[in-house]
């Protein structure tokens, strides 16, 4: 039965959260494989507009059985606070599940993103300041604590013990910080694990045995392809696998690759990027401001959900785009934000690069050369009519139905879903994913 993956196709904030609580409606369980709170999702239902940053996007259906997935980095006093925001709002988190193999974001996290972004100077990643990066850094290192490390003090002590001795001596010799009180640490996290032992369970098995009954289960990115720790724009990257390639998605739930069914990206309809790092098809012009600012009054302008940032934004780059669909093993895409584009004469997609003479169409591995390339452009009439109450593909303006198609020629991939606007019902389904 299908367990479906959606995942970001370029730099984060595609539209995720908005493709997933529509899809929502027809899986049983939705989870979170990857990332930590870096991530954020603004999503506007019946219920009012929420911003997400740990619990997935499928919260809003009761029903539903909602998974953070081993594969997350979790910051328990952020995800206690969304959950209780959320419930301070109506909505029901009961049926939350937090997995016992998820790796914790430690106040020496948060400490080491801060003091490592400002050794870096101008070549600072651009991080959310969150502590993800160095929580995976101690994962992989295989010092860091687990969420069911917290339910014992008999457990969590010895760990925190070991691994805030060596990041304290990190801390205060590299950086010249401020050590981290061990006592304090351990009374907090241990707080911590009492408030969240209701939801923690084992993620791995509540799927299977969901795909084994023949239910749909969705699994949910977090940021974009391009960030990917491997296939990303190294070192501009997050330090998780936001990608289904290297079977991030499966792994970071517990499931083998062989049962995820499909695989759909979720694209902007132009590019957006926060953070440093090359940016190809980057915008500096008047059309950059007014793709920023479209919808800034309802809160839907292009400023990140999690640090406020404003977002750097670029035509649709097809030469990345058409990478990200190969190393993510895209069936579909789901082109989002194609209003935003309503009122342009003319709209351009990066069909290739030119480097020192050259033209390419793969992405460099070298940020120092990526940085470099200049994109060729296709230029393509705009439509200049509103499309936001548009809900079947052929009442789209004939413009917008050409730039879907290109897209699609150029992807290589099929267009199953447009969104054309920021509420549940503001789609236009051409296939459904389920
Ligand atoms: P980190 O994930 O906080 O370490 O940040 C690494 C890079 O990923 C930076 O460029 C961030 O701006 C970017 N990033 C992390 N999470 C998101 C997201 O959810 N949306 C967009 N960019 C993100
Ligand atoms: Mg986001």
């Amino acid at each position: 039965m299908p367990i479906v993956v959606v995942v970001g196709g370029q730099w984060g904030d595609e539209g995720k959260g908005r493709i997933v609580d529509l899809l929502a409606r027809k899986a049983r369980v939705v989870a979170r494989y990857s990332a930590g709170n870096n991530a954020g999702h603004t999503i506007v239902n019946d219920r009012g507009e929420f911003k997400l940053h740990v619990v997935p996007a499928g919260i809003f259906y009761p029903e539903k059985t909602c998974v953070i997935g081993n594969g997350v980095a979790v910051d328990p006093e952020v995800l206690l606070g969304e959950i209780e925001s959320l419930e301070s709002k109506g909505i029901d988190t009961s049926k939350l599940v937090l997995s016992d193999r998820a790796n914790i974001i430690m106040p020496w996290h948060r400490e080491l993103d801060r003091l490592d972004e400002l050794a870096r100077g101008d070549k600072a990643i651009g991080t959310t300041g969150k502590g993800v990066g160095p929580c995976f850094v101690d994962k992989v290192a295989r010092r860091g604590i687990r969420v069911a490390d917290l339910l014992r003090m008999e457990d969590l002590r010895p760990r925190i013990e070991s691994t805030l001795a060596y990041q304290n001596k990190v801390i205060t010799a590299v950086y010249g910080g401020e050590p981290i009180n061990l006592e304090g640490c351990c009374q907090a996290y241990f707080e911590f694990g009492k408030r969240l032992a209701p939801y923690i369970g084992d993620v791995s098995t509540i799927i299977f045995e969901a795909n084994r009954r023949g239910e749909h289960v969705l699994l949910e990115g977090a940021q974009g392809s391009l960030l990917d720790l491997d296939h990303g724009t190294y070192p501009y990257v997050t330090s998780s696998v936001p990608s289904s390639s290297s079977s991030g998605a499966g792994l970071g739930v517990g499931v083998g690759p062989t049962d995820i069914s499909r695989v759909v990206g979720v694209f902007k309809s132009y590019c957006t990027r926060v953070g440093n790092g090359p940016f190809p098809t980057e915008l500096f012009d008047d059309v950059a401001n007014q793709l920023r600012d479209h919808g800034k009054e309802y809160g839907r302008g292009e400023y990140g959900t999690t640090t406020g940032r404003p977002r750097r934004i670029g035509w649709l780059d097809a030469v990345a785009a058409r990478y990200s669909v190969r190393f993510n093993g895209l069936s579909a895409l789901a082109l989002t934000r194609l209003d935003v584009l309503d009122s342009l004469a003319s709209i351009k997609i990066c069909t290739g690069y030119e480097l020192d003479g050259k033209i390419i169409d793969t992405v460099p591995s070298r940020e120092s050369v990526l940085e470099r390339v200049v994109p060729i452009y296709e230029e393509l009439p705009g439509w200049r009519t509103d499309t936001t109450e548009v809900r079947n593909f052929d009442d789209l303006p004939p413009q917008a139905q050409a730039f879907i198609r290109r897209v699609e020629e150029l992807l290589e991939c099929p267009v199953d879903l447009i969104s054309v606007g920021p509420s549940r019902e503001q789609a236009v389904i051409v296939n459904p994913i389920f």
